[in-house]
């Protein structure tokens, strides 16, 4: 894979796009960019205003004084600063997560982070993962996927997940989380989640994580293969 190609997966909260393509990225040599990330920087820096985070008037006025970098350390990690503040770690806490969900429907929020992700792509060969990807921030990406699950699924796993690091949550309480988020990623007035008319349906419900890391690699060796066979055809090579 010599150009610079796109690759965007888009899907709802907890269907494992950051994992799986993360894991691809790393398979296939591109660059991965977590986009919820960056929109997870912005709520945790609403709550830490104090501000209300759904009030579009007390966001907007607040990004001025706001820088937010993703950078990459060695390991190839994607790190986020919030005015140089490392704060990775930071924004994984649960309410930062519904924070995010409350800046990101926010029009102004949405179009001061769009030039950071368009330029990654404009620079790298990159997986990126969000909501809107496929359809507004790269809609000419070279492959889409829309990766899902049923939410008790996505549910069950985000339990097991926090068992494994010690965590013991309530998985109704969980599954009440993410239909929370569900409902108000899918149905905000700007840039919804919904699938693109020209993404690839990859429901993981009832596959493991290595059966659906399996359906993705095909997914972009097939895309990639057939467009490399095309180049050939058209150079006579
Ligand atoms: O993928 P995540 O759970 O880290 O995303 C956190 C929130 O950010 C999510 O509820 C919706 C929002 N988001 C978005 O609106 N657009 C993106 N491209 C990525 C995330």
């Amino acid at each position: 894979m010599n150009d610079r190609v796109s690759i965007a997966i888009d899907g709802p909260s907890g269907a494992g796009k950051s994992t799986l393509a993360r894991r691809c990225a790393a398979a296939f040599g591109f660059l991965y960019a977590d986009t919820g990330a960056i929109y997870r920087t912005v709520g945790l820096a609403a709550i830490r205003a104090g501000i209300d985070r759904r009030s579009g008037a007390a966001v907007e006025a607040l990004l001025p004084d706001l820088k937010i970098e993703m950078k990459y350390n060695e390991e190839g990690e994607q790190r986020m600063l919030l005015n140089g503040e490392d704060v990775s770690d930071m924004i994984r806490m649960p309410e930062v997560s519904l924070a995010a969900s409350d800046v990101s429907a926010l029009p102004a929020v949405r179009t001061f982070l769009m030039e950071m992700q368009r330029s990654l792509a404009r620079n790298h060969s990159v997986i990126m993962d969000g909501r809107d990807i496929g359809t507004v921030v790269l809609p000419d990406a070279d492959l889409k996927v829309f990766l899902t699950a049923s939410a008790e699924e996505r549910a069950r796993r985000r339990v097991s997940q926090l068992l494994d690091k010690g965590i013991c949550e309530d998985y109704v309480k969980v599954l009440a989380e993410i239909r929370y988020r569900d409902e108000q990623d899918m149905n905000r007035e700007t840039a919804p989640l919904k699938q693109a008319d020209d993404a690839v349906l990859l429901d993981t419900t009832s596959l493991s994580f290595e059966e659906s890391f399996a359906a993705l690699s095909q997914l972009i060796l097939e895309r990639f293969c057939i467009r490399q066979a095309e180049k050939e055809i058209k150079t006579g090579r």
